[in-house]
């Protein structure tokens, strides 16, 4: 059976919570392979909206869900986040959920470390959700990061903490502030590790054993492929890779295991915090797909910034990230409009490109060259049929699938799971 990965090919908020929650309904297993509780997953299932940052979808229909190593646990959001879930009456017990044993922790020094960055940054602040992300990978490939395992080990901890402490101590003196308060993080440790340990175990074992039975694995990606460490718009990007690749390292199975990959593309651009956005609008129409398409993040409630669809980008993302098909999503955001535009290629300075190069100061300057598509009065809203959606609605969607040189194999047309239009089944392939 086909396993399939989910990663978002634009700039994050792709709307991937709904079309994760529709394919775990038929998967045997969820998997978080990188990022944090920087990620903001919505999921409508019937009358109640469930937000999730940190679990995997699959905790909502009760499947396995794994957060795996390549994520960086924040025990404290993980223990309020089960607690919300619980409370709108989602079961989560070691039997359905998971913990790699050897995730990095993130840190209240790590949060600290955000924040004072960023205000210290001023103007070229990266924007960042402010969880703490960048620091707790800083300090895993660093070689001085709390894991999991250590949980169970905190009475043994000291040439770790001496390190790590060491890390902070200069840095944090650069900002002014006093040094770790070592007996304060071990006492908040030594708190949330039972409620942690519950969940770890070498999940890697686990997840070869589902594979070994053969069930289906859906590996559930955060964030989106230019927020990528390597193949984004550095340096305005999250700590992570968040390419398709990474759903192998970052669970603990092969190259071969990520089977379908199904990259989440929404109909137009939105991207949060700062960095190069070529056909970002600022004008009225930028506001009025802000507005349709509710436009604020789920994690930060930041408004996001909002412009016409990006086929030079999505064909770069799909290239880097070896998408299969995708999942083209919030289609109805764009009714009613006279006209809608496709980014098709770039100026930079006289020359014409058909990708985003490679530096900051470049992507900021590219001029996007646009092909103009007449728009459509009818409504996409609810559409479960190509023959339910407007002619023009459909052109659209066949000159974006031309453009990315990539098949669309769904297309969403509003946040309940049924309103789908299904070409092509991911785990079926
Ligand atoms: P960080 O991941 O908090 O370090 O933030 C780095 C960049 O990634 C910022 O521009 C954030 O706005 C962006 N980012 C992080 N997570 C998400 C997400 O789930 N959706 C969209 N943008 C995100």
């Amino acid at each position: 059976m086909a396993n399939v990965t989910v990663i978002g090919a634009q700039w994050g908020d792709e709307g991937k919570g709904k079309i994760v929650d529709w394919l775990a309904s038929r998967a045997d297993a969820v998997v978080r392979f990188q990022g944090g509780h920087n990620a903001g997953h919505t999921l409508v299932v019937g009358d109640k909206t469930y937000k999730l940052s940190l679990l995997p979808s699959g905790i909502v229909t009760g499947t396995l869900s794994i957060v795996g190593n390549g994520v960086v646990l924040d025990p404290w959001h993980l223990k309020a986040e089960v607690e919300k879930l619980e409370g709108q009456g989602v079961t989560i017990t070691p039997d359905n959920f998971a913990i790699a044993d050897t995730c990095a922790l993130i840190l209240p020094i790590h949060r600290d470390l955000d924040a004072l960055r960023e205000t210290a940054a001023g103007k070229g602040k990266i924007g960042t959700t402010g969880r703490g992300i960048g620091p707790a990978y800083e300090d895993k490939v660093g070689r001085r990061a709390i894991r999991v395992c250590d949980l169970a080990h905190l009475d043994d901890l000291d040439a770790q903490l001496d390190r790590l402490c060491a890390h902070h101590d200069a840095l944090r003196a650069g900002f002014d502030q006093p040094p770790v308060n070592r007996r304060a993080l071990l006492d908040e440790l030594r708190e949330i590790a039972p409620f942690v340990l519950q969940f770890a175990q070498p999940v890697w074992k686990r997840l070869h054993q589902v594979r070994k039975d053969g069930a289906k694995i859906l590996f559930e990606g955060a964030q989106g492929v230019l927020l990528d460490i390597d193949h984004g718009t550095y340096p305005f990007v999250t700590s992570s890779n968040t390419v398709s690749g990474t759903a192998a390292v970052g669970s603990g199975l092969g190259p071969g295991a990520t089977g379908y990959v199904l990259g989440i593309v929404k109909a137009y651009t939105t991207r949060v915090g700062s960095g190069p956005f070529p056909t970002e609008l600022e004008d009225e129409i930028g506001q009025r797909l802000g507005e349709r398409g509710h436009e604020f993040g789920t994690v930060t409630g930041r408004k996001r910034r909002v412009g016409w669809f990006d086929a030079v980008l999505v064909r770069q993302t799909c290239a880097v990230s070896g998408v299969t098909g995708i999942a083209l999503t919030k289609i109805d955001v764009l009714d009613g409009l006279e006209e809608v535009r496709i980014c098709t290629g770039y100026r930079l300075r006289g020359r014409d490109l058909d990708y985003l190069p490679a530096h900051s100061a470049d992507q900021q300057a590219v001029e996007p060259v646009y092909e103009t598509l007449e728009g459509w009065s009818g409504s996409t809203a609810g559409a479960r049929s190509f023959a339910d959606l407007p002619a023009n609605a459909v052109k659209y969607i066949q000159r974006v699938q031309e453009l990315i040189e990539t098949p669309v194999a769904l297309v969403s047309t509003s946040p309940e799971r049924e309103d789908t239009i299904l070409m092509r089944d991911p785990f079926m392939d």
